[in-house]
Parts: structure tokens; sequence; C-alpha cells
């Protein structure tokens, strides 16, 4: 590896930089200047006359609460355009979403040029929720590469994969062996609780071991949520009438009820006060964990899910049926029955600051008791997929749970012009996690094709580019180059269709069943071939061809 690459972290609470110097080890570039200084929060606050603030910035200039913008990532995800916020004097403005992000991210790299200052900004990496899609992507990438830095929206890893490989880099690092097995990485930040089951498998002893991301998912409603929860809870305690400013009351009654969360880590009741509040308030660990119970029990069951959804998606797979009807202990240990066979979780990865609240841990310890692990050579549970993102070696090989590229038809026909229909987007999921609970799961994604309707001349091929727009092309197992078309079917009943473990059913007059083993990681333009087993085509006489494994 010949490139320094540098990582951010843009996380909705805290953002990170990582840095990879040529033939070095990734490491974390101190980027903050409060009292812990490896992050800056992700806020902005906008000063009385109009100045923006960035990061510990407006704690620093100790800027009233009203004036503060958290959280934007979440924004970012909505697909909002601006926030607003109320100065003293009365005038209120709506400040552009995109520019928050933008200074974040300025901020984070001027900081980590300070601390590096022959910091080489070759290629920047960036991470994102697992369940972030591609315009989400595409307007992370856009915005980053505003601020002057080089960005491939094709390398955007999402962050539970980036933290389960942050884990498994510390382990080489410290001279051990890969672990063989499945692990869940369990990421609970600020704006969502992220997962992903990773498998380390060795073909052969000799052969480097093969890193495959099973499945992934995140879902909104973490750290920000239960700071609302609390925040109802304290308002109560506190006496409106006696406030200087009544309108500061929502704002930090969300900023002590963060403050009592945070102690309620290792202490059993909390008191907190705050300037511009009359009196301090309290609270217990016993009454968060009651606040947190739902979502808590909510954060488990997309755990669960997403073991359910690693299942489907390997070759010869259980049917959906039988993974729903498993419990969470033989989701965790494995099963095994006269029918099927299922591996277990070796491993439960912790990343994120809300793993840090103790009923986090001990729910887990529930199903996983021993197996829970954080990355040791890292200080804080913030850091690991700022780390990840930059551990190359390991995320450039790695095997995703669905394409990050599109596939599309392509319809030729002499003397007309070229049509394409997009028939799958990339990072679309394969299924919905609600799904497991009913009898659509493992149908995976599925395109009628819009095919011109006079066929007589029509070719119809399957083709597949990176966002970025490169073709990828398909090869099969000599390497040979694959072309996949469409025997169009005369009156519709054409279809395509992608299923979690690869396979992908091609029907037009006739079917074909081909397999994609593995969906690449794309990484930094590097280019990609797409090895396509084919099962050969067969006269299309069932309709109700259904299957998952
Ligand atoms: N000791 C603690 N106890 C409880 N919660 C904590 C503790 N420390 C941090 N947190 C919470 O962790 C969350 C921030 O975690 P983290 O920095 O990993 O999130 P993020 O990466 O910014 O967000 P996301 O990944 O969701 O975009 C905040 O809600 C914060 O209040
Ligand atoms: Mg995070």
């Amino acid at each position: 590896m010949s490139k320094a690459v540098l990582g951010i972290d843009f996380g909705t609470s805290t953002t990170l930089v990582s840095y990879r110097k040529p033939g070095q080890r990734p490491a974390i570039i101190p980027i903050g200047k409060g009292e812990v200084n490896t992050w800056i929060p992700s806020v902005v606050g906008i000063t009385d006359d109009g100045k923006m603030l960035i990061g510990d910035e407006v704690f620093a200039e100790n800027l009233p609460e009203t004036q503060l913008i958290r959280s934007v990532k979440t924004n970012l995800f909505n697909g909002d355009t601006y926030k607003e916020v109320t100065l003293p004097n009365g005038n209120t403005v709506g400040v552009p979403i995109e520019y928050i992000v933008k200074a974040l991210i300025g901020k984070a790299i001027e900081r980590a040029k300070e601390n590096e200052p022959d910091l080489q900004l070759d290629e920047v990496l960036l991470g994102c929720p697992a369940n972030w899609k591609g315009p989400e992507r595409k307007r992370l990438a856009e915005i980053a590469t505003e601020v002057g830095v080089s960005v491939q929206v094709d390398s955007i890893i999402d962050e539970p994969i980036a933290a389960g490989v942050s884990w498994l880099q510390s382990l080489i690092e410290s001279g051990q062996e890969l672990p063989d097995g499945r692990t869940l990485v369990f990421d609970y930040g600020g704006g969502t609780l992220d997962i992903a089951v990773l498998e380390v498998q060795r073909p052969t002893a000799e052969q480097e071991p093969e890193i495959t991301v099973l499945a992934a998912n995140a879902q909104h409603g973490a750290g920000d949520k239960l700071d609302s929860l609390i925040a109802k809870e304290i308002e109560g305690q506190i006496n409106k009438s006696k406030m200087e400013r009544p309108e500061e009351l929502e704002p930090l009654a969300r900023r002590v009820a963060n403050d009592l969360k945070h102690e309620l880590t290792s202490k059993s009741s909390s008191t907190v006060a705050h300037k511009g509040l009359p009196s301090s308030v309290s609270l217990t660990r016993e009454k968060l964990n009651e606040l947190f119970e739902p979502q808590l029990n909510k954060a488990i069951n997309l755990a669960f899910n997403t073991i359910k959804a690693s299942l489907l998606s390997v070759q010869n797979a259980p049917t959906a049926r039988s993974i729903r009807g498993m419990t969470n202990e033989e989701l965790s240990t494995g099963k095994t029955t006269t029918r099927f066979t299922t591996k277990g979780i070796d491993y439960v990865v912790l990343a994120g600051g809300m793993s840090r609240i103790p009923a986090v841990r001990e729910r887990l310890e529930r199903w996983f008791e021993g197996k829970i692990q954080s990355d040791a050579a890292l200080k804080y549970l913030e850091e690991p997929v700022a780390k990840g993102l930059v551990s190359t070696d390991l995320a450039s090989g790695l095997n995703v749970h669905r394409p990050g590229f599109d596939f599309y038809v392509e319809y030729e026909k002499k003397d007309e012009p070229l049509r394409r229909e997009v028939l799958y987007e990339a990072f679309t999921p394969l299924y919905f996690s609600s799904d497991v609970h009913t009898l659509a799961f493992g149908h995976g994604h599925r395109v009628d094709l819009n095919a011109p309707t006079k066929r007589s001349g029509w070719t119809a091929t399957i083709t597949c580019w990176t966002p970025a727009g490169e073709q990828i092309q398909m090869v099969d197992r000599d390497n040979e180059r694959v072309q996949v078309q469409v025997p169009l079917k005369a009156l519709g009943g054409n279809v395509f269709k992608i299923y979690a473990n690869g396979n992908i059913l091609i029907r037009g007059k006739k079917q074909e069943k081909i397999r994609i083993h593995r969906w690449p990681q794309l990484y930094g333009g590097k280019a990609v071939v797409l090895k396509v087993e084919r099962k050969g085509w067969k006269k299309w006489d069932d309709p109700d061809i259904f299957w998952v494994g």
C-alpha cells in the first residue's frame, strides 16, 4: 500500500479522524480540545452575531444550548435541507445541513493537520450507518468532496463493519491469529444502533483468512432517543417559572439528561446542576434502566434479526420458515437438526458510546456469556469505526452482504438508441428486517423488466456498474468474460430477482439462476470482477419458483 489514507468517522455525536501512513499501523489522530481530546463533538453553534462555531469551540465560548445544532447526521439521513436557530435578538437563522456537515468534516481535517503537520490527504475514507442507501452515501461523499479532499462514494464502508475490522486489526497487531468463526458487532452510537455479523474463514491453513460480512443493519433510536426520554422525565423537576430564559428548558433538559446518563454508568444515582437551571436534577440508575428498557429490547431484537438474516446469506441456507422459528438461544449457539445446521455466534464486539451503559452489557451477557469483546488496543469505545476505516489491508479484501454497485439491463437493437433500466441500485437491502417475521423473508429484491413492447431484434443484457460509473465485468471460474442476456418473453413476465445469498434469478422465455459467491467491498477505485457461476438456461414452466438456499 503506497498511499496514505485518512479516515473520518462522522458520527451523530462525535467525529473522529484516523490515519494510516504507508507501511505503518492505523492510528487515531486526536482532534479534540475538550477534556477528552480524541474527538470533536458533532455540534455547531451560531453566535449572537451569526458566526458559526464548530465542535468543541461552542463549549469554549459557552454558547447557550438554544444556539447549538446537534445530531446533524440524522438530518442528513432524513433528507432535511436546513436547521433553524433562534438568536437572543429574536432573529431566526436557517443553517443549511450541507454547510454544517462540511464545517464539521473541515474542522476535523484542520485539527488533524495541526497534530500531524505532514498529513497527506491522498484519499479520505468515510463510513456510514449500515441502513444508508445510495442517495445518502452520495450526499455525504459530495459534501466531503466540497471540503477539498478526494472521497470515493464506492469506498464508504458500513460503520459496524469498520468496527469489526478494527477489532480484527488489533488482534493481528498483537500477534494473534484471526479467530475463525462468527462475530456479532454491536455499535451503539448517538443516532443509530449498527449491527453486523462477520465471518472469518480460512480456506486452508496457508491461505489468508477471508472476512465475509454475512449481514448488517441499523436502526434509528440510540443515544439521542434515550436523552429525550430522560429529558421528559426530569422536566418535572425543573421549575420553569424560575428560569431566567424559559425557552431554554427543553434543550437544557436534554443536555442535563445526557450528563446524567453518562454519570449513571458508574453510579447508582446522580444529581446534576447546570447554569440556567433554577435547581439541580436527579436520576437513579434504576429509573434510567426503566426508561431504557423498551429501547434496549428493540436493540436486542435487531441483533437477533440480523443474526437470522446472516443465516440466510449462505448457500444451502435453511428455509426462512425454519430460521424464523429459531429461539435466541439457538441463534446464539447454533442449531443442528436432521434438516439443517446453523453456526452460532463466537464473539460479540462492542463499540459506540452507548455500549458503556451497564444494562447493555448485562443484556448481551444473558445470551453471549463469555463472548463479549472490545478492541483492546483502543482507549475509547468511540474509536473502532475510525480505526477500521483505515485498516485497509483487511477492509479492502472484505466480502460484503449486498452489492455496493448497480445492476442494469441494457436493451439494444440495430439503429435504435441504447435503452437502460435499473434493476438494482447499490446498497438497496435485499430484505427488510421486518420481513424476518413474515413469509416474505427470503424473497429478495425483484424487478419486472420494462422491456420494449415489440421484442423482435432487441437483446437484453445484464450489466453491472460502480456508483462512480465504472463497469464491472462478470467472469466465470476460468476468468472468461460472462455475458448474461435475458431471452425476452413476448407478453411481459420478464423478471430479475436477487437474493441475500448471491443467487440471481433471470426469467424470460427461459430462466436461469446465476450465483455470485462474493460481493466485494469496493475500495478507492480498485478494479473488481464478479465471479459468476451459471446454472444454465431452462425452459421456464414453474410459475411459483421460490428458493432461498
Ligand atoms: N458513559 C456513557 N454512558 C451512556 N452513554 C454514553 C456514555 N458515553 C457516551 N455515551 C453516549 O454515546 C453516544 C455517542 O456514541 P458515539 O460517539 O459512538 O456515537 P456516534 O458515532 O457519534 O453516533 P452514530 O454512530 O450513531 O452516528 C451518545 O449518545 C453519548 O451520550
Ligand atoms: Mg458511530
